[in-house]
Parts: C-alpha cells; structure tokens; sequence
C-alpha cells in the first residue's frame, strides 16, 4: 500500500480532520499530512487548539475534555490518544506548507492518493485556477496531473456560481467533489454520528477499510 496525503485548509469543520486523521492512522498506511496556517486559526476558534506549524506533533491536535464535552456526550477521549500511546499501526509525515522539497510535491513520489479536508473556497479556487503558492496546491496538481485520486471536502454555504465552477472544473479534471455533507438516514444522535457519516464517505473513495458507520440495508 502507497501513502495518503491528507491536507487540512482553513474552512470550518476542523473536527472532520481530527477524524479522518485518527482513522487513517488506525490503518498500516503512511500519512502525509500537511496543514494550511488558516487552517490553524480554524482549529484555535473551533476547538481551542494551539498548533505549532514549524513544530507540529501529534499531540497539539488532542481535544480537550471541554472541547469534547461541547460536541456531544461521546467519548471523553479523542482515538488520537491511544494512537499518541503507541498503537498506531500507520505511521506520520508532517510537512510545513511551504516545504516544495517535500516527496509529495513530485509526482515520481507513489501515493494511493490525496484528500483536502476540510477545503477552503480559497483552496478550491487555486486548484481549479491552476495556482501554486503552497504545498497543498502543489501536491494537489501533482495528482491531478498524474490521475491520481483527489478527495475535495468543500465547506460553505450558500455557494457563489464561482464556487460552484470551480468544483465543476475539478469535478472535470478527475477530483473527487465530497461536501463535507452528513446525510441523516443512520439516525444520528451526535455530533460525532454526522463527523462519522462524512469521514466515512472519505475513507470509501480512498479505499480504506472502515467501521464508522452502518452502511445502508446493512
Ligand atoms: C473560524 C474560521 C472559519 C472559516 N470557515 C470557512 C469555511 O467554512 N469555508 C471557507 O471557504 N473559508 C472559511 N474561512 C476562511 C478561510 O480560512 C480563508 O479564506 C483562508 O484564506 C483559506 O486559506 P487556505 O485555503 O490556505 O487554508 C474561515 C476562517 C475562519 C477563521
């Protein structure tokens, strides 16, 4: 198995990175994860997160109890600390956004493919514009270019037809377009049902095995 670039970007809904990040590195799979500085202030105001971009570690993306208990009443502890604990099976590569010398900004560096989640429209705008002032946007291309499978998950409301011609101009170059959308036919009950339901989706189109959620008739 090749590794999976996850790119987190400045839009709402930090919660779903957190998720999809615990989950793929429950997998034996190699995590190439890189995170954009309004990301970061995302990740302060949603969740009280202070993340170092020079210096990340694991750890500064563990959820406080409070942050927890705003969510919902579900576990009192984010899967990230048992991973921090020594029983994750994938392992982490963390790049600084502006770091082009970086394996993922080459496309002779083998992946199973890339997910940006949550994605900014400012992200969305510069993939589909051809633009290239980050890492993110630079790995991005790269599997655009070589037809490898890219995972957009678009956050805002309502959508501008900017907005929505850029997904179309994704959508058409081969990018998977996956609002981060929950729908509500597993009868959720917190909010870490709806975060499920979508990282689960997420997993589906990168081909990683996963158990978050039933799946219809099942
Ligand atoms: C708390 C917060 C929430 C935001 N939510 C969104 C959002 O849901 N969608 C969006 O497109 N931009 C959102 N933004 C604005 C982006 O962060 C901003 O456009 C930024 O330039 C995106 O940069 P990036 O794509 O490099 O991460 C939010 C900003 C903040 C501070």
């Amino acid at each position: 198995m090749k590794p999976i670039v996850l790119a987190i970007t400045g839009a709402s809904g930090s919660i779903y990175a957190i998720r999809l990040l615990e989950t793929l590195l429950t997998t034996k799979r190699d995590i190439h994860l890189v995170i954009s500085h309004a990301a970061g202030e995302v990740f302060r105001h949603e969740l009280g997160l202070k993340i170092d971009l020079k210096n990340f570690s694991l750890d500064q993306l563990l959820l406080s109890r409070d942050a927890e208990s705003a969510l919902d009443d579900g576990p009192e502890q984010n899967a990230l600390s048992s991973i921090i604990a020594g029983t994750t099976r994938g392992q982490l590569h963390y790049h600084n956004n502006q770091d082009y010398a970086a394996g993922i900004a080459s496309g002779s560096f083998l992946t199973d493919g890339m997910v940006i989640c949550p994605c900014s429209m400012g992200t969305l705008s510069s993939l589909a514009n051809g633009l290239s002032s980050n890492l993110i946007h630079r790995a991005a291309h790269v599997h655009l270019k070589e037809r490898r499978k890219l995972i957009v998950v678009p956050r805002e409301t309502p959508l501008s037809g900017i907005h929505l011609g850029n997904m179309k101009t994704l959508s058409d170059e081969g990018a998977v377009i996956l609002p981060a959308m929950p729908g509500f036919y597993h009868n959720p009950i917190t909010i870490h049902d709806l975060v499920d339901f979508v990282v689960a989706r997420i997993c589906d189109q990168l081909g990683v095995e996963q158990s978050l959620t039933s799946r219809w008739s099942e």
